[in-house]
């Protein structure tokens, strides 16, 4: 049973140098970011081409997919925006990335969600998605009562894996996920989460 879910357009989780907000359906300066920070060349080569290769592709897939995300968990896809200085609003900061805490669409959804990041090419390797990551898991456990996080991505992907590692997930080895199209994927968890994956749906 989901309930519809109007993201709110000023709400944020600040964090020391960004701001996580919810993307906005009907919102054109959202769906152009998102099918830019998608179709770099840099996110192709790691995460393959999603098919979201129009900006009205990625409206749509705002307005349906991700807003299906909000109404279930009130989580999921979320902007990432740096601020220009310290203290700066919403409004001021621009947008470079992406972080996500999705739990899948049902049938194929496990009991808790994976935490996932993109960051403008030119804005990597300044501690922005650990940044993110923390702070939308923070948030999630405070006030959405979330209890595990997991952290999935392709065995080679050592940048992504380095930021599961510093944002305190644990290596829980590899397995070929249906989720992920039955691709061999590294998986993390937080530490107090149950060593059998099963207890959360993960019996690929
Ligand atoms: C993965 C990604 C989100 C990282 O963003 P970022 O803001 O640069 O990440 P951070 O700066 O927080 O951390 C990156 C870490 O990886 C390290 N790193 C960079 N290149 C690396 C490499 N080739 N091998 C191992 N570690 C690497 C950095 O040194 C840094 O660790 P450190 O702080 O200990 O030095 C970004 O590169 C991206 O968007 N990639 C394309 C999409 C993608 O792969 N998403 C992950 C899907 S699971």
């Amino acid at each position: 049973m989901t309930t519809d879910f109007t993201p709110p357009p000023s709400f944020s989780i600040p964090t020391e140098r960004l701001h996580i907000s919810y993307l906005q359906p009907g919102n054109p300066t959202h769906s152009t970011f998102l099918h830019h920070l998608w179709n770099t060349d840099e996110f192709i080569k790691s995460e393959g081409p999603t098919g979201l290769d129009t900006p009205e592709k990625a409206a749509k897939f705002i307005a349906t997919r991700v807003q299906g995300d909000y109404n279930r968990n009130k989580h999921g896809q979320m902007l990432v925006s740096l601020k220009p200085h310290l203290g700066a609003s919403l409004a001021e900061s621009k947008m470079i990335g992406i972080v996500s805490l999705m739990k899948g669409e049902p049938p194929n959804a496990y009991t808790q969600p994976d935490v996932g990041y993109t960051i403008l090419p030119e804005e990597n390797g300044k501690g922005y998605a650990t940044e993110a990551a923390i702070g939308v898991i923070d948030y999630a456990r405070r006030e959405l009562g979330v209890k595990g996080v997991f952290g999935f991505c392709s065995s080679g992907n050592a940048r992504s894996r380095r930021v599961l590692e510093k944002i305190g997930l644990e290596f829980r080895g590899e397995r070929k996920l249906t989720v992920f199209g039955g691709v061999q994927s590294a998986i993390y968890a937080l530490p107090e989460m149950d060593q059998d994956l099963a207890v959360y749906g993960i019996t690929d």
